[in-house]
């Protein structure tokens, strides 16, 4: 039943090249969440029967695939969540709203996503803590500011691994280095990482990281929160519910231990276990794989988009798995309008980070493995149509 590696999406006479906001999902994964529903649709935690049993095995089976595919130290590390979004809140308002002080100061980037800008933001609002940003040069981090603005007042420096625009990828390790030589910690948002290289915490001595499923060949609606076992001993949860205590009586509350302590509630099981058949497909595929095709597949887009003269691109020197473009006088989101008139999938906009040194909207084309050379000639084929994209546009 689990080796169906085909996608149905793929026979949909569509061309998606949208992979950066979320991927398609192998049938692998599909017949897993149907075989919950149809053969042990049960609750978590809560019978004492057989089917109940299983849900909880095959909760605990995704926990560890987790915990071994990003090498976290302990399963107690890893916690589900809703998605990317909810793991940075979670990170911000149950972490960093203690361990802060009035005065300290937050390090993020200028080309955050939304999910890694507005929580602080939120934050600074209600302690008086300070957000610096760090700035960009032609869509990569300039790590000499991110040194620059480090003072002794810095708590935390929070980062995507790879941004969602350009595609710009940081030195984690060497940013993970410098900030703990000097008692900052690191919080990482692996949305657009996690999925496409190997991400491995205790090597890159990440403290937390939060990525989502639905961007890995998983379901929509689990997010996972590592972090290290010391931190999230600390953290707060936000919500409270069944679940996560022990005992409680009118006057106290016991809560369970990590992680279960942050699972208040039904957890979506069924895609809890969609996703661990996610990261078996993954790992089947091998990241060594899935990182080289990518960037022969980047390799080949870029060469082919430089054949066509009015095609701007803007981060050709970023190491991520997406590629912007415009076409001048055109509207970028005309244009993606347009190539969805030719079945084509793509992004246009800001892409939830208007803050980057690229203030202009872009097309967005986000490849993942799956992607083929020979989409990407018929993408540049109906690119290369200019007088049919102007009068499209007009
Ligand atoms: C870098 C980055 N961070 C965070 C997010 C938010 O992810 P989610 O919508 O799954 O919470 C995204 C989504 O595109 C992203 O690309």
């Amino acid at each position: 039943m689990n080796n169906d590696n085909t996608f149905p999406m793929k026979e949909k006479n569509i061309i998606y090249f949208d992979n950066a906001a979320t991927t398609f999902k192998p049938n692998r994964v599909i017949k897993k969440i149907l075989d919950y529903y149809e053969n042990y649709s049960a609750n978590s935690h809560r019978g004492d029967y057989d089917i109940s049993f299983k849900v909880d095995d095959m909760i605990d089976y995704t926990r560890d695939n987790v915990k071994k595919f990003i090498n976290a130290k302990r399963k107690e590390e890893i916690i589900f969540t809703k998605n990317t979004t909810d793991s940075l809140n979670m990170i911000v308002f149950g972490f960093f709203l203690k361990y802060l002080k009035s005065g300290d100061e937050v390090i993020l980037s200028s080309s955050e996503h939304a999910s890694n800008i507005l929580p602080w933001l939120v934050l600074s609002t209600k302690k008086n803590i300070k957000i610096v940003f760090v700035d960009s040069i032609h869509e990569k981090l300039n790590i000499n500011d991110l040194v620059n603005k480090i003072t002794d007042k810095t708590k935390v420096i929070s980062l995507a691994h790879i941004t969602n625009v350009s595609g710009d990828k940081r030195d984690i390790k060497k940013i993970c280095e410098l900030a703990h030589s000097k008692n900052i910690l690191v919080v990482v948002d692996g949305a657009q990482s996690v999925p496409h290289i190997k991400v491995d915490v205790q090597k890159l001595d990440i403290d937390f990281l939060a990525f989502s499923a639905h961007k890995m060949c998983g379901p929509t609606g689990v997010g996972i929160l590592y972090g290290k076992y010391e931190l999230l001993n600390e953290m707060i949860p936000f919500e409270y519910g069944g679940g996560m205590n022990l005992n409680y009586d009118e006057n106290s509350l016991k809560l369970l231990d990590i992680p279960y302590r942050f699972e208040a509630g039904t957890l979506d099981i069924a895609s809890i276990i969609g996703f661990g058949e996610s990261i078996d497909f993954l790992n089947e595929i091998g990241f060594q794989n899935i990182e080289k095709k990518e960037k022969e597949l980047k390799k080949y887009l870029i060469s082919k988009l430089e054949e066509i003269p009015y095609i701007k691109i803007y981060n050709k020197n970023c190491e991520g798995s997406t590629i912007i473009i415009n076409i001048d006088g055109i509207l970028s989101g005309d244009l993606g309008l347009y190539l969805n008139s030719k079945k084509i999938c793509v992004r246009s906009g800001k892409h939830c980070a208007k803050m980057g040194d690229n203030k202009e909207d872009t097309v967005r084309i986000s490849l993942y493995f799956y992607n083929t050379y020979e989409e990407i000639d018929y993408l540049v084929n109906v690119l290369k149509n200019k007088e049919e994209i102007e009068k499209f546009s007009k």
